[in-house]
């Protein structure tokens, strides 16, 4: 494309659809058809639901668009603004519980755009406005509503206008219906809005039907309902008028029956937020948006390709642009491992490196420290959406933090309940209506739910999305998601003390040689005890390969640190600089400490027993007495069988 690096023109799109739509990469092949995408267009799933930023609007946007393999009958989208939100939380009808009244609202606002849709379409109809009776009466009820087809106007005037309609009376003359004399009836205001609403979408089926919109001719009426998360609250009005969305769009699904299909998009906290008690009859409408590490590399590869216009291959992208491995691993699992699994995450991370390499530092590749940098930029960025994407179903999350900072990211239920122990009294006082919610158990299911910690199950650490099962009691070990980690300061696995060799070089330079300069049997009991001490890292090497029920992170640590002794005993052995004044007994005394502390600590961690971690322990605290009673002296054995 343009003669610059190619890393200037790299991008990987707006990191929400909508403006990933008008500025971003969306509609230039940016889009992946996902099974979601597949789902939602061929009619059989009418609830979309997804975390945010796991792609609703993105769907939506690209059913809207007339593209390739899109839908192409009639579609409207319905975005409710705050305004609206508020018209329909306020709407209420004397006679009828909440639920059942916003979904009185959400059917008409459906009617109307149906009726629009059919008054329009028989107008473009091939045999030039060929127009049934049924048609012409709704023309007329549009119009005498303020409704007519064309106008335009907000989705709020149009709900507050159907609102005063619904709760006074609606002009239905049009379909031969004298208002106040066929309606006089009606025992309340409830009843005499339900019946008005069910002329009216009489009208509209009867015109589908007429026309013979049933689908079969030409691709049904699609409408979309997104961004109900921009009128949500916590509050139980919020809860209804979802509810009644879900209500009115079942009930108008079953009344068009193949002429229109509805598409809910919903944020997946809102939904399962919801309780009541038609809640089971909306499985089968399921569709949740699930996002593999494969897909989201698929995305990223064609969202790169999309921006920098000409080809470009897997080989480019992941080898010359980006580092092939960063930390040893490799990029693309080094990435993805490190976002939470939807797009929006993977576009920000992504977009971040390049960032960090072009703008920043002018570079024409990206380099491993560039990724790094950007890690750290991108795991804030998350830990704060987490927050706020949870605000309102989980206001305290980010008062749980704190439990996970500057430690290890492998977590026990028994380390965990100490902190939470210490903090629970703070976060009761802070947060008094959810006490049901801030305990042990019910923090972990929390915590799980919105992908922060993921549990141990057999050798894997398994996510929310990985499988079904929430956290089981006996489970017992977590791990803060890597996405996370970086922002929290829990970048070890395990939060053991790192061993760190006194220098002796101080005392070198400061010529006291005294302790050290001795003869030959001395250099040999050192020799010896060096020999010791690494023989005890080996013999606690061996049994930490032996535990293969611990976490491999975990067991990676411990052995960092055991290599870390081992490696000082290599650099003191006789007749290297660092040995030449050295106290050895002192070392030895140090590492005895040094070991000491480290068998407390994992102790302490709570790892349950059966992964080999009783063991190591012990063998740790057995290698503290063979060390100490070497140094004691006792070299007249090997100092191997006394004491047992
Ligand atoms: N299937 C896809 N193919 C390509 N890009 C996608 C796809 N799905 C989502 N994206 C991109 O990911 C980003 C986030 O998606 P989107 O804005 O649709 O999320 P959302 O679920 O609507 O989030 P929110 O709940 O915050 O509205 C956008 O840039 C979007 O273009
Ligand atoms: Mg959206």
């Amino acid at each position: 494309m343009a003669d610059g690096p190619l890393l200037a023109d790299l991008h990987f799109g707006r990191e929400d659809a909508e403006r990933d739509v008008t500025e971003g990469l969306l509609l230039r092949g940016g889009f992946l058809p996902n099974a979601a995408y597949r789902g939602a267009l061929s009619g059989r799933k009418m609830l979309i639901i997804g975390r945010k930023g796991s792609g609703k609007s993105a769907i939506c946007m690209q059913l809207m668009a007339d593209g390739e393999g899109g839908h192409h009958g009639g579609k409207v989208l319905v975005t409710p603004d705050e305004a609206a939100g508020e018209e329909i939380r306020r709407f209420e009808l004397q006679g009828l519980p909440g639920d059942s009244a916003k979904a009185l609202i959400w059917r008409y606002v459906f009617a109307v755009h149906a009726a629009r849709y059919v008054v329009d379409h028989a107008k473009g109809a091939p045999d030039g406005g060929h127009k049934t009776d049924t048609v012409k009466a709704l023309a007329r009820f549009l119009k005498q509503n303020g409704e007519a087809a064309g106008g335009g106007g907000r989705l709020v005037e149009r709900l507050a206008q159907g609102a005063r309609g619904l709760q006074t009376s609606l002009s239905l003359e049009a379909f031969g219906v004298k208002a106040n004399i066929d309606l006089a009836q009606s025992p309340s205001e409830g009843a005499r809005a339900a019946r008005q609403l069910e002329i009216v979408e009489q009208g509209v089926a009867q015109a589908f039907a007429d026309l013979g919109c049933d689908g079969a001719v030409h691709p049904p009426l699609l409408l979309m309902v997104d961004q109900l998360e921009q009128v949500w609250s916590a509050e139980p009005d919020s809860n209804s008028m979802v509810i009644g969305l879900l209500l009115a769009a079942k009930h108008a699904a079953s009344l068009y029956g193949r002429s229109v299909r509805f598409l809910l998009f919903l944020r997946a906290d809102i939904y399962d937020s919801l309780s009541f008690g038609e809640g089971d009859k909306f499985h089968g409408d399921e569709l949740r948006i699930a996002w593999t590490e494969q897909a989201l590399k698929d995305l990223a590869l064609a969202r790169a390709r999309a921006s920098v216009g000409g080809e470009l291959t897997e080989e480019q992208l992941w080898k010359e642009l980006f580092p092939q491995t960063v930390g040893g691993e490799e990029i693309t699992a080094h990435l993805f491992r490190r976002c939470l699994p939807r797009p929006r995450d993977a576009i920000q991370f992504l977009n971040a490196c390049q960032e960090k390499a072009w703008l920043d530092h002018e570079r024409d590749r990206i380099t491993e420290a560039d990724v790094e940098q950007a890690g750290r930029q991108f795991s804030e960025w998350k830990l704060k959406d987490l927050t706020s994407e949870y605000l309102v179903a989980h206001p305290f999350l980010k008062n749980l933090f704190p439990l996970f900072q500057n430690t290890g990211y492998v977590v026990t239920r028994a380390a965990l309940a100490r902190r939470f122990e210490a903090a629970s009294q703070t976060l009761h006082h802070d947060f008094p209506a959810y006490a049901n919610a801030l305990t042990l158990p019910g923090v972990i299911d929390v915590l799980y739910g919105v992908g922060f910690l993921g549990v141990r199950r057999g050798n894997d650490v398994v996510f929310v999305g990985d499988d079904g099962l929430p956290v089981q009691p006996h489970e017992s070990e977590f791990q803060v998601h890597p996405c996370f980690r970086a922002a929290l300061g829990a970048t070890t696995a395990f939060d053991l003390r790192r061993y760190e060799p006194q220098s002796v070089d101080a005392r070198i330079s400061a010529g006291d040689f005294s302790s050290g300069v001795s003869g030959s049997s001395s250099l040999n009991r050192d020799d010896r005890l060096l020999m010791l001490v690494t023989r005890s890292c080996h013999s606690i090497l061996a049994q930490v390969g032996r535990a293969v029920g611990l976490t491999r992170d975990v067991r990676d640590e411990i052995t960092t640190q055991i290599n870390r002794v081992l490696d000082e005993t290599n650099r003191r052995s006789p007749g290297s600089a660092a040995s030449a004044g050295a106290d050895i007994d002192e070392y030895l005394f140090a590492t005895a400490h040094y070991f000491t502390e480290l068998a407390a600590q994992l102790r302490f961690a709570g790892l349950e027993e059966n992964t080999g971690i009783g063991d190591v322990v012990r063998r740790v605290e057995e290698e503290v007495r063979r060390l100490r009673r070497a140094a004691g002296g006792s070299f007249g054995s090997s100092g191997d069988s006394s004491g047992y």
